[in-house]
């Protein structure tokens, strides 16, 4: 499956403007394009008591998995505070379960080039399935 950057950055920034981050200010949107095509999107989701806040990535892949999907693409994500915004170390964590070394990550903003990684530079030596014999 190609991804389209712009697309995903696009559906990206879409969700980021339904983000609730009233105690960071921090407004994060992720979209994940599935293995079957589809766009799986979502937003940081956060909470008076605040380690139970959640990422978007997290969010986003709650949203795969609900559409019955296992296999991700393509990540994009989008922040309105900063040019790129890194998914945090738990994210990249949560992507690999879901994506191989190779998949690529795109950050930044619509209309401009976005920094493009891999989620095996983000997460080298990833901890997986393979570890506990499955
Ligand atoms: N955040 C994300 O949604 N994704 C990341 O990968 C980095 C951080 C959110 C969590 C929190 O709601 C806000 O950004 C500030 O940390």
């Amino acid at each position: 499956m190609q991804a389209d950057p712009q697309q995903l950055l696009e559906a990206a920034q879409a969700v980021m403007g339904r983000a609730y981050a009233p105690y960071s200010q921090f407004r994060v949107g992720a979209a994940i394009l599935g293995a079957s095509g589809a766009i799986h999107v979502g937003a940081n989701a956060e909470n008076a008591a605040y380690p139970q806040s959640q990422c978007a990535e997290a969010s986003a892949i709650g949203a795969m998995v609900a559409a019955g999907e296992t296999r991700i693409a393509a990540v994009a994500v989008v922040a309105d505070r900063v040019e790129h915004c890194p998914p945090c170390g738990g994210c990249r964590q949560r992507l690999a379960e879901f994506a191989g070394p190779d998949t690529p990550v795109y950050l930044g903003r619509p209309g401009s080039e976005p920094l493009v990684v891999t989620l095996g530079e983000l997460l080298p030596l990833a901890f997986d399935s393979g570890a506990l014999g499955r």
